[in-house]
């Protein structure tokens, strides 16, 4: 049989349409929804994968008839997707299914009406009582909202067509964290829960499992036995932007390795899980957050780096220092940039090092995973120093220029016996004639509304993950000046984090 005429590989590519449903956005005159939910949404409704039936009703302060919204919605899907997506017949269908309420969340008063008008819209539309609930809204507000619902009747239960999708931040802590999970879970079966760590949505994420679950020559070499070290990098050329007042409160740790760095660590290193399925991935993925080393009792000082960028050129463009910024406190110690030194205490991994690191104001945008290989045991080629040979490195790269590098060594041609590193490279756009790559958030959503968690993460996971974090945060938390690290804006972060490997005889690799 033709690969391609496998049933299996048909049963894989099918994509399903949702049930009818109203995505309640509580937040839909925010930065998100403009951004990226209503995109995702207009775009999957063009690709006809949400039923005709689909009601979106926004929430917001704003003030806004049915009308406004739609238009406001239209310029946003014109400005940050596709423009032939806002308009004609494409738009019109789309458009027809959305609603808003103006409502101060903060009122308890307002969920009678927003159940009246959900009942409504289910007459109206067809929807059938399915309501996913989208939390866009500042972390303060999860828990109003959330009891508010649950007041009003519309958390439903397991089994219901009733989910609630929740963004980050998850907490700002782990206490906070569990205490937001109680919140929730007060009202909606832990089934019915969808928290949206968009990385997990991102092609090259998944590949990640792909490439590693459906592979055979990859696994006898993906241990202790044979990699040497790990490097994940996450790389912002970005500064804050006008979100002061939300970093000064979060910092690096809080704003990207609590969730996409350590859900990256997470894929690299977990077991094979039974089946794709939401409960053996997530499960997996748990027992690699409860197997890393705890950095308590001083470990951070020697395994921990925290910068800050001062002013600089990134990109040939002159760029503030972080301490100028908008809603910056002139003296903030917040950490803008940290690389951490992990260790997965188990059979698979002990003694392999495992280095994260992300920043703001870097040289440029990148994020890439690097898994590098050991030094061959013995050397053959005379003339050649151990020093000389370059290891394998499998270089994953998860944005710009997505695909998969393998490097090693290769004779120079030449009658002498000389060798350089060279690269197999695999590149997503050109593999599959790709000039985008699909959005994240539209992958996430259609999961979603489909009742498929296997991309969210669960409760357990959330609170494993602030747990590894804690120790770093308790310190950070309280600290001074002294440590911190300034770096300059627009290269790769401070002296400090290289020292972290050179410690080791390692270094961090080139982007
Ligand atoms: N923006 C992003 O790209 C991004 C990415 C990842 C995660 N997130 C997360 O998504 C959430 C939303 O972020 P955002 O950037 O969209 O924030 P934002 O632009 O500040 O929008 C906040 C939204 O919440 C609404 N809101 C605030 N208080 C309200 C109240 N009392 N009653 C009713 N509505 C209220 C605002 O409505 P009015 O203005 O009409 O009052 C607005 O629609 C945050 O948790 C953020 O961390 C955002």
């Amino acid at each position: 049989m033709a690969p391609d005429e496998n049933p299996l590989r048909l049963g894989m590519r099918r994509e399903r349409i949702a049930e009818p449903c109203i995505m309640v956005i509580f937040g839909a005159s925010g930065d998100l929804s403009r951004r990226k939910l209503m995109p995702a949404l207009a775009s999957l409704s063009a690709r006809r994968l949400l039923p005709p039936e689909f009601t979106v009703l926004g929430v917001g302060r704003t003030s806004w008839s049915d009308e406004q919204f739609r238009q406001a919605m239209q310029e946003a899907v014109a400005e940050f997707a596709d423009r032939e997506l806002a308009a004609g017949d494409q738009w019109k269908a789309f458009a027809g299914g959305l609603m808003y309420q103006c409502a101060d969340l903060g009122s308890a008063d307002v969920y009678g009406e927003l159940a009246r008008r959900l009942a409504d819209l289910d007459r109206i539309r067809g929807t059938g009582g399915n309501r996913v609930f989208y939390l866009a809204m500042p972390p303060s507000m999860y828990a109003p909202i959330i009891g508010g619902l649950g007041e009003a009747g519309l958390g439903s239960g397991p089994g219901t067509g009733t989910r609630i999708i929740i963004e980050k931040p998850f907490g700002r802590d782990l206490a906070s964290a569990q205490a937001l999970n109680r919140d929730v879970n007060r009202v909606f079966d832990e089934s019915q829960v969808y928290r949206i760590d968009h990385y997990l949505g991102k092609e090259t994420v998944q590949n990640l499992l792909v490439f590693r679950f459906a592979n055979a020559f990859l696994e006898p070499t993906w241990n202790r036995q044979f990699i040497d070290h790990v490097q994940i990098s996450v790389a912002e050329d970005i500064g804050i932007g006008d979100r002061g007042g939300y970093y000064e409160e979060a910092g690096v740790l809080r704003d990207m390795f609590q969730n996409h760095l350590l859900q990256l660590l997470c894929l690299v290193a977990m077991e094979a899980p039974v089946a794709f399925e939401a409960d053996a991935v997530r499960d997996e993925k748990v027992k690699v957050l409860r197997a890393v080393r705890s950095l308590d009792a001083g470990a951070h000082r020697v395994h921990a780096v925290r910068g800050q960028y001062v002013a600089g050129q990134v990109l040939g463009r002159p760029a503030g220092a972080y301490r100028d910024a908008g809603g910056v406190h002139p003296a903030s110690v917040t950490p803008t940039y940290a690389a951490l030194k992990l260790h997965v205490d188990n059979w698979r991994w002990q003694g392999v090092p495992f280095y994260l690191r992300s920043g703001k104001q870097l040289a440029r945008k990148t994020s890439e995973i690097s898994v590098v290989y050991r030094q061959v045991p013995h050397l053959l080629f005379g003339g050649v120093a151990r020093a000389d040979l370059v290891p394998n490195v499998i270089s994953l790269r998860i944005q710009p220029d997505e695909g998969i590098a393998l490097s090693f060594e290769a004779k120079r041609p030449g009658t002498s016996l000389r060798m350089r590193p060279v690269e197999m490279d695999f590149s997503y756009g050109s593999a599959f004639g790709l000039l985008e790559m699909p959005n994240a958030y539209e992958r996430l959503l259609l999961d979603c509304m489909l009742g498929d968690s296997t991309l969210f993460t669960r409760r357990d996971e959330v609170e494993a993950a602030w747990r590894v974090l804690q120790p770093v945060l308790d310190a950070w938390d309280h600290a001074t000046e002294e440590g911190l690290e300034f770096y300059e804006s627009g290269t790769w972060g401070p002296a400090a984090a290289d020292d972290l490997l050179r410690a080791d005889g390692r270094r961090w690799r080139r982007m």
